[in-house]
Order: structure tokens, then C-alpha cells, then sequence
């Protein structure tokens, strides 16, 4: 697959089907995904993957404490406190679209809170990858982490595997620690679902938009 058309077929899968991605396939992921580039080649990640039993009781878990209402208490809170206009923008037209396909109205609570609980539960994929970075460190290496999450991504997509990032997954690291065996001088930063993608599931024909080059560029000397 070109590089180009990974990159379009990429996008976040949000039910996946049970069968697990054998190790050599994520191994084979992960070990292009490293080819990342970090600021002074620091290469700050470390990555945890769970699939099997483990990630059956991690994601049953987390579900049970969100479900009961329990606060997050992610390792580093990545969140702005509060977004720009044009953010909140995109933000409330992604989820109208999203909600819309999946035929949740606007008042319909109960279903907007199971929506949000099935994060939590990391979509029933079959694996999870975990990706933390040393106490020690801050938000220059988030931005490595990022190129290495978008390599996993697009790795995933060009194999005809799904992939949704997400830091609903991290917000109750003790639960991941439990399972993951991460020691506590790393931050867990954020989670990386994967699997084979559930092509029936109407969540999975949502395609989120993206703003015109016209309103993100600004050219000069042109
Ligand atoms: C840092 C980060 C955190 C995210 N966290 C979540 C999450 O908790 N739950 C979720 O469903 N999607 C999450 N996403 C996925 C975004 O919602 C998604 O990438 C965005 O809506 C664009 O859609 P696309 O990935 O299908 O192109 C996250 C993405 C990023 C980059």
C-alpha cells in the first residue's frame, strides 16, 4: 500500500472483531513504528502490548470504574482546560455527525454515556498497545510519542488493521499496572487499540472531516 492511501485509510475503528493480531504482526508494527524520529534520538517511548486474558480483565476493569462514576486519574493530565472557538467547533460537528450516523439523538443521555463508556472498555479489541515515558520527562517528548503513535497507526492501516487512539484508555493507570506490569517512575501517556476491523459495525463507517488547507496554511513567498 502507498503511503498516501494508508494514510487516507486510516482512521479511528471503534469495534473490532475478537480474533487476535498474532505477535509477529504487532512486533512487525512496532518495530517499523520505532523508526520514529525524537528530539536528539532520545527515543522516550516504552511500549507495553496486552491482548489475551489480560486485556479481557484490564478493559472489564476499567469499565466497571468509569461505570461507577469514578473520577480519571491519568498519570498526566494532556487535556487544554480550555479549548479555542475553532476547536470547540470541529469538536461538536464531529460528534453530530458521529451521533447522528449512529442514530443517538441529542437528549438521548443513556446512550451518549454508553458511547462514552465503550472507551473504557477500549472497543472490545482484542489487544491494546500502551505507550509511556519516563517520570523524568515532559511535553518535548509527547511530541515524539506522537510520531511513534502515527507510524503504529499507519503501520496498522496498511495491513488492513484497525486502529483508535485513545487517552480515555489511561485514565486509570493503576488498573493498567495491574496487568501491564509498568513501573511507577513511567507515565502512562496514552492507549493504542488494535485488531482486525468489524466491517458490519455502523460505528465504523464514521469518516470525520478535516478543515480545507485554506484554513490551516498560511503561505508566504509564494
Ligand atoms: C491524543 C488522542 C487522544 C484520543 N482519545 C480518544 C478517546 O479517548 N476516545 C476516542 O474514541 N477517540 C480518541 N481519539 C481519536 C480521535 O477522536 C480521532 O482521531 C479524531 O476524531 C479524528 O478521527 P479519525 O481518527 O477517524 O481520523 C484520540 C486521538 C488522539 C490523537
Amino acid at each position: 500500500m502507498e503511503l498516501k492511501e494508508a494514510i487516507y485509510e486510516r482512521k479511528s475503528i471503534r469495534a473490532y472483531k475478537p480474533d487476535p493480531v498474532p505477535k509477529e504482526v504487532i512486533a512487525e508494527i512496532l518495530e517499523a513504528a520505532t523508526r520514529a524520529p525524537s528530539s536528539i534520538n532520545t527515543q522516550p517511548w516504552e511500549i507495553a502490548v496486552v491482548g489475551g486474558e489480560a486485556m479481557k480483565k484490564l478493559a472489564e476493569e476499567c469499565f466497571e470504574e468509569a461505570k461507577s462514576g469514578a473520577k480519571p486519574r491519568a498519570d498526566m493530565v494532556l487535556y487544554a482546560s480550555s479549548w479555542p472557538e475553532a476547536c470547540v467547533k470541529r469538536m461538536r460537528e464531529n460528534g453530530k455527525r458521529l451521533f447522528g450516523l449512529l442514530g443517538i439523538p441529542r437528549e438521548d443521555r443513556e446512550k451518549r454515556k454508553e458511547f462514552q463508556l465503550s472507551m473504557f472498555k477500549f472497543f472490545d479489541a482484542p489487544q491494546t498497545i500502551f505507550i509511556s515515558i519516563d517520570k523524568a520527562l515532559g511535553v518535548y517528548s509527547l511530541f515524539d510519542c506522537g510520531c511513534l503513535v502515527q507510524n503504529i497507526c499507519l503501520m496498522a492501516a496498511a495491513k488492513g488493521l484497525g486502529t483508535c487512539i485513545i487517552y480515555s484508555g489511561v485514565q486509570y493507570p493503576d488498573i493498567i499496572r495491574k496487568y501491564a506490569q509498568i513501573p511507577e517512575d513511567k507515565n502512562i501517556i496514552i492507549a493504542i487499540t488494535i485488531g482486525y476491523i468489524d466491517e458490519n459495525a455502523t460505528v465504523n463507517k464514521f469518516r470525520s472531516n478535516r478543515d480545507p488547507l485554506d484554513n490551516v496554511v498560511i503561505w508566504e513567498g509564494f
